[in-house]
């Protein structure tokens, strides 16, 4: 698939996940998105570019952090997320956070125009992301900072998914996807050179970054049970995996996963640790 279709395919499957997309009661990005903020730590004043903000689960946390004294724009390929994030920022009555929709390949700012860049989870959308990091880095003021989060990619995990996962989707399930959504394929779209530590190193400072922190942590995915796990990830980019099953099959995976879930969770919620990388870095001084 060719990068203007596969970024098509992207914007339409989060334009229709926009209206439900981290609101069905399933914390996962939000507490990751309050821990990227939290790790590169916007001071007042400070002027944010959030790339891929989707309906802003970074935005309104580095919003809070620089106040009305300064700037947080977020940026998304899909305007029914741009639609929902505004929305949000005009019911908080949040003057200082803008929201617009680009594709986040090519941010259209003059260079130096902001103190920090973030992205949580959507770095990895970015067909040529090396590229884009290095745009970033022309973004950024002297001794700006970036901090992104990417699922941490191991050879047993299918991305989006926590390894717990991997025994549960049938082998034969995920090779009769169409092949640019097989998981090799799909890692390789996903940029699963982020998950090697030296490649994502050098990457970083090919792109013009220094101080380079890669920090693997868990964030905890809370969710009330199964049920609630299944219909959330059909709200985010696993819905990319959803959409591509036989409805036989997708009827099926999903009375497998919500068992197994339900058997995980016991008395109480279900409470995934999910691991995620957690990639801080600045430009030169
Ligand atoms: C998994 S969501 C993450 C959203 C948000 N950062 C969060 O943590 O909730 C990925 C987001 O990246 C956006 N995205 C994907 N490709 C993009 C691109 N080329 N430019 C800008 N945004 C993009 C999607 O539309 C989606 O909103």
């Amino acid at each position: 698939m060719d990068n203007t279709k596969y970024k098509s395919t992207v914007t339409e499957a989060f334009n229709k996940a926009a209206a439900t997309y981290d609101q069905m009661g399933v914390e996962f990005f939000t507490p990751m998105g309050r821990r990227l903020v939290e790790r590169v730590s916007p001071c007042p004043g400070e002027r944010v570019l959030d790339v891929g903000c989707g309906r802003g689960a970074v935005l309104f946390e580095a919003a809070d952090r620089v106040g009305p004294s300064g700037h947080a724009l977020g940026i998304d390929i899909a305007p029914a997320m741009v639609e929902a994030a505004r929305g949000r920022a005009a019911s908080l009555g949040a003057g200082h956070v803008e929201v617009r929709v680009m594709d986040g390949e090519h941010p259209d700012f003059p260079p130096a125009s902001f103190d920090v860049v973030t992205g949580s989870y959507s770095v990895i959308f970015l067909p040529d992301a090396p590229k884009a990091l290095h745009g970033y880095a022309r973004l950024l003021r002297p001794a700006g900072r970036i901090a992104f989060t990417s699922p941490v990619f191991t050879d047993d995990t299918f991305p989006f998914l926590p390894p717990v996962f991997t025994e549960l989707i049938p082998e034969r399930l995920l090779r009769n996807l169409p092949r640019e959504w097989q998981p090799e394929a799909l890692k390789r779209r996903f940029n699963s050179w982020l998950g090697d530590r030296d490649e994502l190193t050098r990457t970083m400072v090919r792109a013009g970054f220094a101080d380079v922190e890669i920090a693997d942590e868990h964030v905890e995915l809370l969710a009330a049970d199964g049920t609630a796990w299944v219909d959330w990830s059909h709200t985010q980019g696993m819905r990319l995996l959803w959409q591509h099953l036989p409805k036989y099959e997708s009827a099926q995976l999903r009375t497998r996963l919500i068992a197994e879930l339900d058997r995980l969770r016991g008395d109480g919620p279900l409470r995934l640790p999910t691991p995620v990388r957690f990639v801080l870095a600045s430009v030169a001084a």
